[in-house]
């Protein structure tokens, strides 16, 4: 089958392979990929930015496909079935946060840029039936974690005013999406007018352009504040949105693009009242819990864009500048 690895003798680190199929241990299932999505955790693997790098792995944590072979004991009745895959390893029993022996498929255990893919048939959910395999693939890695960002840290209601950043991301869109879904009033960040203008004809209420240096003076005056941010690019930022975070606010942080501030505006923080929160990916509660949302309020995953797997580098290299609103999506 052909597969894309991590690969430490290249310039781009991330070569199409040939390899051997692989067979389903006890209790897994062999699954067809039919179609698979990038996240930003396969560039920073490229570029050697991730914890625990392991050459000669299969990269991907998304996909969807159909199941092909069953292991020893595995339930028959996933046989043939269209499935999307939870790319949790090991949580753990804690909600609150992941075991220690957490990890997410696709580095270090083989993942869904290849034909096929071995996991637990318990990482198995049908796929929604009102998603074709190339909206289900955007859906498992950045869904959940923009679920337990919206609902469990943020706990977005209706009629809260909420500010997502960077809308271009993955887990952005999906963020924007949830909390719309709510009736909660939705602005964005981003660092393209034109990305901005595309979410605004979506439905998002108003944006900011976070490089005009005004852009937090102008969210404040427009808005009169935020009942919660959530973000993933860190950074400087954190003392804007300290600024325009309303009093009781709660600033959810999924991810640090651009590092750490130099300097935090303690004041601010704890005379506004306001919260930080940190959250990485979701329980598999959370994960079945997002599927039910999308489910019933029929969300359909912003696609930036669909290619075949011989041109899945290019979507590693759009993803690196930034280029993409929503998932970038290769079909195998
Ligand atoms: N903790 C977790 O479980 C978890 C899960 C998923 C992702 N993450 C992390 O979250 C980040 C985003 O992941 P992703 O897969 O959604 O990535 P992505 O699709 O590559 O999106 C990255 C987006 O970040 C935005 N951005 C860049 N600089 C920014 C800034 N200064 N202020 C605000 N936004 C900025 C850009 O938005 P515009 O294009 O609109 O400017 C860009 O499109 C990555 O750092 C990733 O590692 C963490």
């Amino acid at each position: 089958m052909k597969a894309l690895l991590l690969v430490d003798e290249s310039q781009d680190k991330i070569a199409i392979r040939e390899m051997e199929i692989p067979k389903p241990g006890a209790n897994e299932a062999l699954v067809q990929i039919k179609a698979a999505a990038l996240n930003h955790r396969d560039q920073w693997c490229r570029i050697g930015m991730y914890p625990g790098i392991k050459y000669d792995t299969v990269l991907g944590s998304d996909g969807s496909g159909v199941v092909t072979l069953l292991g020893e004991g595995a339930d028959a009745g996933w046989m043939n079935k269209e499935v999307i895959i939870n790319p949790n390893i090991d949580w753990g029993p804690d909600e609150a946060a992941q075991h220690t022996a957490y990890h997410i498929l696709g580095m270090p255990t083989n993942g869904t840029f290849a034909e096929y893919v071995v996991v637990n048939t318990d990482r198995l959910m049908e796929k929604p039936a009102h998603l074709g395999f190339t909206e289900a693939a955007a859906l498992p890695l950045g869904g959940l974690t923009a679920y337990r960002a919206v609902f469990t840290k943020a706990k977005i209601e209706e009629n809260q005013k909420v500010l997502i950043t960077g809308i271009g991301g993955g887990v952005a869109q999906f963020a924007y999406q949830f909390t719309a879904a709510t009736g909660a009033q939705v602005y964005v960040t981003s660092g393209s007018q034109n990305k901005i203008d595309q979410i605004i004809n979506h439905g998002a209420t108003g944006g900011f352009n976070y490089k005009n240096d005004n852009w937090a003076k102008e969210a404040l005056k427009e808005t009169g504040g935020f009942d919660a941010i959530i973000d993933s690019a860190g950074g400087e930022s954190m003392n804007d949105y300290l600024k325009i975070i309303r009093p009781g606010g709660r600033l959810v942080h999924y991810g640090s693009t651009t590092g750490a501030p130099k300097k935090l505006d303690m004041f601010r923080l704890f005379w506004s009242q306001a919260s930080i929160h940190g959250s990485t990916m979701g329980s598999d509660s959370e994960f079945v819990k997002m599927i039910e949302f999308v489910t019933s309020h029929s969300i359909v995953p912003i696609v930036d864009s669909v290619r075949g797997f011989d041109d899945i580098v290019s979507a590693f290299d759009d993803m690196h500048v930034g280029k993409q609103l929503g998932k970038l999506v290769i079909t195998i």
